[in-house]
């Protein structure tokens, strides 16, 4: 029998336990936010709460909210909640306009994180003895140290390349021979081109197991993925506010959306326009509190990721359902509203195609116009009049099951520009 890591008991005991523990945690979480975090004192005062008044798990409900804006409002460090020598590392998210969202973790917090990663890398299926490869980038982002000190935590050989210099991480899989890669998905793509560029069959590498996230994929890609690299695609979900990647993670037995580390991590869904809570399997935006977070702990932080919470399965914690968009990334293309998600969903249906898109939005007068770039798969890119009928297909799938009319151009093999990490799926020319 294949030797497998061994599970932590809370993963496995009973809901009650769990309820519990997040009750106590949520008290003390709180207490912690409004006696040494004078922005959440603020909050809550305002609000007319008081930690005292938290008597139950669905009293959080009376609780402020948090936003990234009340992040941006007390930058760098406004919202830190130990003194700053207490503070062992920054990381910050780049946010494509204005200055970075900053957070800041004890050595507590950093202790914590690496459990959760740990604990992340063993529910994806990672062995005693394996190599990981982690091609999420270093620095400020918290994808590269967060996998990196995960995977350490589990006791598995690290390879710390990070992100770019793709010939070369090719070189060096070859080389290594890792078991896991620890990559956004569509870094992984570009990945498996450059070994194809360089004559290799990417499903014939050393990788078994692809631990992904930083950004929304759909399940058709990941069987894209699975198929052309040879190894199981497992889901990996986290944002820095809230820790950084391991907030929650899919387990191998289940495959089914990642479940959540609801011991250190309170989810809810709201409506993103009320904020009500709904309940269990209902659609709408999640929100995290931190049960455990010392130097940043946050309190129903709104992710803007769209998702539900299911019950769990491989673990008593409750899942999330795939993200597969986040509101922000929600466009309104002539009253019709659309995720690049679906757009991926239906492109990958044309086999003739290769798994890169690129969306980019211009007017043409009062009207916007939505052109759809994708390229060949390089095999199929002689064929011009197969690529002729993929391109009409795919246009007829977008408007007759999304609603909107795209113009789709297909471009040359490596038209669109790859990522080496986060993909960017939207180009918005029109005028602001
Ligand atoms: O992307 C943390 C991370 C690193 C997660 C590596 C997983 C792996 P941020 O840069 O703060 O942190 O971006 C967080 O990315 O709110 C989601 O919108 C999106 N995201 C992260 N993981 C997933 C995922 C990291 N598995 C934002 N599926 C989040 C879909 C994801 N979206």
């Amino acid at each position: 029998m294949t030797q497998t890591l061994p599970l932590e008991a809370i993963e496995t005991a009973g809901r009650d336990e769990l309820a519990t523990l997040q009750l106590e945690r949520l008290k003390w979480s709180l207490n912690h936010a409004y006696e040494n975090s004078p922005v959440y004192r603020r909050k809550f005062d305002e609000a007319r709460v008081h930690p005292s008044q938290l008597q139950s798990l669905a009293d959080l409900a009376r609780f402020p909210f948090t936003t990234k804006q009340d992040l941006r409002d007390s930058y760098p460090f406004g919202m830190f909640a130990v003194p700053q020598e207490r503070i062992a590392r920054i990381h910050a998210s780049s946010g494509t306009t204005g200055k970075p969202t900053v957070v800041g973790y004890t050595a507590r917090d950093i202790d914590t994180w690496a459990n959760l990663v740990a604990r992340s890398v063993r529910a994806a299926g990672a062995r005693p003895g394996d190599k990981v490869h982690v091609s999420y980038g270093y620095g400020l982002f918290t994808g590269g140290l967060g996998a990196h000190y995960g995977a350490e935590r589990a006791g598995l050989t690290v390879i710390p390349f990070g992100g770019g210099q793709t010939e070369k991480q090719v070189q060096l899989i070859q080389d290594f021979r890792p078991d896991i890669i620890m990559v956004t998905p569509s870094y992984m793509l570009a990945i498996a081109d450059e070994m194809e560029r360089q004559g290799m069959d990417p499903a014939s590498c050393s990788l078994r197991l692809g631990i992904f996230g930083a950004e929304p994929w759909t399940n058709e890609m990941r069987a894209v993925i699975e198929k052309r690299v040879g190894i199981a695609a497992l889901d990996i979900y986290g944002l820095s506010e809230v820790m950084g990647p391991g907030v929650a993670a899919e387990c191998a037995e289940t495959r089914d959306g990642p479940t959540i580390w609801e011991d250190h991590f309170y989810p809810e869904i709201v409506d993103p326009e009320t904020g009500e809570v709904l309940p269990d399997g209902e659609f709408g935006e999640l929100v995290f509190t931190s049960l455990t977070k010392e130097a940043l702990p946050v309190i129903r932080y709104r992710t803007r990721d769209l998702t539900r919470l299911l019950p769990g399965t491989a673990r008593t914690m409750r899942r999330m359902e795939k993200v597969t968009g986040r509101s922000d990334d929600m466009l309104i293309i002539r009253g019709v509203n659309l995720f690049p998600t679906q757009i991926e969903e239906l492109l990958l249906r044309q086999h003739t195609l290769a798994p890169y898109y690129q969306i980019v939005l211009t007017k043409d007068g009062p009207l916007d116009v939505m052109t759809l770039n994708v390229e060949p798969c390089p095999e199929s890119a002689p064929d011009g009049a197969a690529l002729e009928i993929a391109r009409k297909a795919l246009a007829h799938d977008i408007k007759a099951l999304i609603g909107v009319t795209a113009i789709v151009e297909v471009l040359e093999v490596n038209g669109i520009e790859r990522s080496v990490g986060k993909a960017r799926r939207v180009i918005d020319k029109r005028p602001k």
